[in-house]
């Protein structure tokens, strides 16, 4: 039985790592966007990331307006051109409970292939440009709280803390290695 999709959440290493270009476009790829739409419907969210769900490769789904035709699968996305910054408030579906202001670029042209490879270019302003920048982020291995000024930070910490607790008990450290017997000392 394949293991259950489910969002992985802050401080899980996973998280944090740099995610590796998609080569096979395929059914598996097909199914795996599905879920994660399921997924980042079900937690009320704007966009997921494929890290977010433990798979360290470059897509994202996201949807700006949550009406059905506007579900997109967005494979090994390169942002280019910015044009101005903007700062607003954003969520992330891996930091439960946490809202902070990220200052993003306003304006961008993304090239990304869909679902099934074919190439395809589009650009934003706004809301969707600011999507893409944070899916892209976790492509990267870059959080939220990584872009938070210093009071945020300071807000936050009890919240931050919770969650490390929290992946702590449920991750505990393997237990040391026996001791190896003590040496028979020669009289
Ligand atoms: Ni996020």
């Amino acid at each position: 039985m394949p293991e259950e999709l489910k969002i992985i959440f802050y401080p899980d290493p996973r998280l944090r790592k740099m995610s590796k270009p998609v080569k096979d476009f395929g059914p598996d790829l097909a199914l795996l966007a599905v879920k994660m739409l399921d997924l980042m419907r079900t937690g009320q969210g704007v966009g997921l990331a494929a890290p977010q769900v433990g798979k360290n490769i470059r897509l994202f789904v996201m949807n700006a307006t949550g009406k059905p035709e506007d579900d997109r699968v967005i494979v090994n996305p390169l942002l280019s051109d910015p044009d101005g910054e903007e700062s607003a408030e954003e969520g992330c579906l891996s930091i439960p409970d946490i809202k902070t202001d990220v200052l993003r670029l306003k304006t961008l042209r993304l090239n990304a292939q869909d679902v099934n490879g074919k190439p395809f270019e589009e650009t934003a302003t706004g809301f969707v440009a600011r999507v893409w920048q944070h899916e892209i982020d976790h492509l990267n291995g870059t959080l939220i709280i990584d872009r938070m000024g210093a009071l945020a930070k300071m807000a936050h910490r009890r919240k931050l803390k919770d969650l490390e607790d929290k992946y702590a008990a449920a991750h505990p450290p393997p237990p040391p290695p026996p001791k190896p017997p003590p040496k028979k000392k020669r009289k």
